[in-house]
């Protein structure tokens, strides 16, 4: 019998084509700490991306504890002031089962360039740093949501907004439900050209 494994196909590159395939946004999350080595073993990691002209750009804050709750106080507030104080106490709630806080920004340039690149070097970065995490069992989730443009937000995490613009808010940890997802079928987004 024919055997149809490519031949550059090895077991390595099984395992790891499944962890890209593997990850997903996590929403619901176990209640284990993630140990604080790992999560800086993945941002070590993370800073291996690629970065256009060694700009480097990134920079992490992993909250601790007064912080998160200043986020979930700022969280009540932004969701009170649009949806009123009810869905602002579901949404606190809901956000304070959240076990890891990390908060990744960009260096912010007046090349519009260079900033592009830089944003798209950040997005690496961070893929890096998620699928270092999700081999390790730990899931992430990625929100821009409006906290992170609220100008409150800057000052509880620790850095100037004139200096840096976050590229999203990160929460970790163990997921005690890992959803399913799909994507198009290679055709639609994969042209040969002659
Ligand atoms: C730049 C960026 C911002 C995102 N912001 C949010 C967000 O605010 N809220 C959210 O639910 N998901 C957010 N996500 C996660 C995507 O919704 C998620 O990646 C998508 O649904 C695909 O699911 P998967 O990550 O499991 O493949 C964001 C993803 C990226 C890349």
């Amino acid at each position: 019998m024919k055997n149809k494994t490519p031949s550059y196909e090895t077991q390595q590159l099984r395992e790891f084509a499944e962890i890209l395939r593997g990850r997903r946004t996590i929403e619901l999350f176990l209640q284990t700490s993630v140990p604080g080595e790992l999560l800086k073993d993945a941002i070590e990691a993370a800073t291996w991306a690629p970065n256009h002209r060694l700009t480097e750009p990134w920079h992490f804050y992993v909250l601790g504890e007064q912080s998160i709750t200043r986020c979930l106080d700022l969280c009540r507030s932004i969701v009170s002031a649009k949806k009123g104080s009810k869905a602002a106490d579901f949404k606190r709630e809901k956000w304070s089962e959240k076990p890891g806080w990390l908060v990744v920004t960009c260096r912010r340039s007046e090349d519009e360039l260079l900033q592009q690149e830089d944003y798209a070097a950040c997005s690496a970065a961070v893929q890096n740093l998620m699928l270092y995490l999700w081999k390790a069992g730990v899931g992430c989730k990625w929100t821009t949501g409006d906290i992170i443009r609220d100008t409150r937000f800057g000052d509880i995490v620790g850095f100037a907004e004139k200096e840096e613009f976050v590229v999203g808010l990160f929460w970790y940890g163990y997921p005690k439900l890992t959803p399913t997802q799909s994507r198009k079928e290679l055709s639609y987004v994969l042209t040969n050209t002659p």
